[in-house]
Formats: C-alpha cells, structure tokens, sequence
C-alpha cells in the first residue's frame, strides 16, 4: 500500500528531488566549516551559507541577508525573540490561536515577572485586530502572533495587527511556522519586526533548519540565547554584537541549509502563489466532500478558502482522532496527525480541546486522486 501522506503542516513530503542532491552535493563536495578555517572548502561552505540568507531575504523582501539568523526550526527562532527581547516588568499580548513554540516561551516569561495577554479569537479562529488594540498597555513590549493557525489553518490579519503595534513603537513578531512558503510574506510592507521561520514545511527545507528575521535596530534590544564560537573576533571572549554571529553561536547546520537553499529556490521559481493555489484547490476539494456527509462530520475553521491554508481540522461524530488516524494508515496508508497539534489554546478556542480534531494538510505534491481516496476513507470509518 502506498503511503497519502496528508500531514504536510507537521513537516512537508516528499522533498523535491534538487533538495536531496543539493544536501549531498554539498555533504560530498563541499564540507567544510562555514565562516572558520579559512581553507578553500570552508570559503566554500561560508558562502554557501550567505546564498542562502540571500535567497530567503529574497522570498520575505528582506533588504539586508545579514538581518537573517539561522536556527534549527521556528520554536528555537521564537525563543530568541522572546526570551532575548522581553524582560520582567513588560508587557506582552498574542492570542488564543497560538501554538506551543509561542505559548511556552510566554507561559515561563509570566511566571518570571513579564505581563501576559492572551486575546481571544472566534470558534473559527479569527481574531479581531480591535482586540489587539483594546489589549495594548502603556508598558506592552511586543504582540506575537502566528501568521496561519496550524489547527484550522485560519490566517491572521498580520498587516492590521502589526500597522496598530508600530503606531506605538511595540514589537510585532510573527510565526510563520505554516505560511512561510505558501503565502506572500514582505516583512516591510507588512510592518514585521520579528519573523520566525521554519525550513522543513512550505520551504521544503530538510528538519533542523529556520531562521529569525530581527528588525535593523532591534537587535541591541535582544539578548542572544546562547552564545559560543562564530569564527569571527576570536580573540575576545564576549559574544560578538553584530549581525547575525550575536546569536549563531556554533558549528551551523550547512548542508541542512544547502538543503533550504533548493527548496527555496523550488519556492520562487514555482511561485508562493501558484503553491497556495494548488493547495487550496486541494483542501476545497476535500471540505466538498467533508460538507456532503450531512452532519456526520464537524468541520473547524473557515470555508472561504481565501481566508485559510490548506490544513483541515475534523471530527467524525464520537470517534476518537487518535483511533480515525490508525484507521486511516492501517487500512488505507493515510498519514496523517491527529490530537492537539502541540497547541492547546487553539482547541480550547475551537472548542475541540481535549480530545482535538482529525488534521490532514495537504501539500503542493498531494493529487486529486489522494484527496478522493481520503474522503472515501472518511465514509468507510463512518459506515463501520
Ligand atoms: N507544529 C507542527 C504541526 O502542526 C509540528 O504538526
């Protein structure tokens, strides 16, 4: 049995095949330590690493690769922002949608003296950017939020939120953890401060690569998380404070990177919006099948595909996620991620908390075909 592999927001398969050679061309041909030894191969490496910060500044509209700073994934880019930027006393507001890589970061800030806000969304997830400002303080530092719930794939309005955060100088960081890839992001236009990334799903980067984008003049306002060797000013034993070697402390993950570099390129030269297209198309076809079962099926999140990403959220009458999603690999080969979807807020708001929802993502190498058999699979659960 093949596999449909329908959990692309946890992390996007099948790669394209240029992200695979490109991992093992550099692992064969290139190799070396970016940024330290000074030797031919670690050149090399050294500017393959800034191709990429150009090619993802390129994809965000970032005028400067130096305000990129790489890191394993978007949970380790938030707790920089977060950690590095908030201080006892602050205050902070985020929502009711957010996913744990936001929510654990704040929930420690607030046991140690930093003020927190959660705004509550509608059952659909949608947040209203009035709350934002009705939340906002004169001691709030920053309001964070996600870009597109990975729960029910509601997109947030960003641009009003972050308009309504700069009218008062107050941080906007976003996690692009499910957008970044499938919809159009330019951190100027949109007023981003903080842009938290992840490589391994709509970039279809390998695991163990994202990136921060910090603001020009936000970092001496950001303490680095960790700090170590950069191969730069080796001579002092103080972390440097220039962009980005203030918080890429140790040996940075190069072909992994290699890795983001294909698939970014994959990106643009397919072009987000063709991706979002492709997917959302995808994802309606499923809900038409979904909203032909009559009731049998509770579906969470927005209709309107121009107000969602391609993540559906659903429960089948009383059946537990966690038994539908054994259902559908072992008789029918579907992946797919059922339960809380590391986000908790998020249920509670829809109002699926504890038990959560069914979750299949579908991706920009799903078929029709693969979406057909899935929603057949949902009627075979149903007539057990
Ligand atoms: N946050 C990822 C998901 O939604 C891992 O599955």
């Amino acid at each position: 049995m093949d596999a449909i592999y329908l959990d692309n927001a946890a992390t996007s398969w099948p790669k394209p095949d240029a992200v695979i050679e490109a991992m093992i061309r550099h692992q064969r041909m290139v190799g070396g330590s970016p940024g330290r030894s000074g030797h031919r191969l670690s050149i090399e490496a050294g500017r393959a690493v800034y191709g990429v910060r150009e090619t993802i500044a390129r994809l965000f509209h970032i005028a400067d690769p130096l305000r990129i700073v790489f890191t394993k994934n978007s949970t380790e880019a938030l707790n920089i922002a977060l950690l590095g930027l908030l201080k006892p006393g602050d205050h902070v507001v985020t929502t009711g949608m957010e996913h744990n890589s936001v929510m654990r970061p704040l929930r420690f800030l607030a046991s140690h003296g930093v003020e927190l806000t959660v705004v509550a969304c509608s059952p659909r997830g949608d947040l209203d950017p009035g709350d934002i400002r009705r939340a906002l303080r004169p001691n709030t530092r920053a309001v964070v939020l996600t870009h597109a719930s990975n729960v029910t794939g509601t997109i947030m309005p960003v641009q009003e939120v972050a308009a309504i955060a700069r009218e008062r100088d107050i941080v906007t960081c976003v996690d692009a953890a499910q957008t970044a890839g499938v919809l159009p992001i330019d951190v100027e236009m949109m007023a981003i401060d903080l842009l938290a990334f992840t490589g391994h799903k709509s970039l279809f980067g390998p695991q163990g690569t994202g990136g921060l984008y910090i603001r020009k003049g936000l970092d001496d306002r950001i303490s680095p998380l960790m700090r170590g060797g950069t191969g730069s000013r080796s001579e002092f034993e103080e972390q440097p404070d220039f962009m980005p070697d203030k918080y890429e402390a140790g040996t940075p993950n190069a072909p992994g990177l290699a890795g983001l570099a294909a698939g970014t390129a994959f990106v643009l030269a397919k072009g987000p919006e063709r991706i979002h297209a492709r997917e959302k198309a995808l994802a309606r076809r499923f809900l038409n099948h979904l909203e032909a079962l009559d009731g049998d099926a509770t579906i969470y999140g927005p209709r309107d595909m121009e107000t969602r990403t391609s993540v559906v959220s659903f429960n089948l009458r009383d059946i537990v996620p966690s038994d539908a999603a054994l259902f559908f690999d072992e008789r029918f080969g579907i992946l797919c991620r059922p339960g809380l979807h590391c986000a908790p807020a998020a249920h509670r708001t829809i109002g699926s908390f504890p038990q959560g929802t069914i979750r299949f993502s579908f991706g920009f190498f799903n078929t029709e075909a693969e979406v057909d058999l899935a929603a057949e699979a949902v009627v075979r659960l149903l007539q057990r």
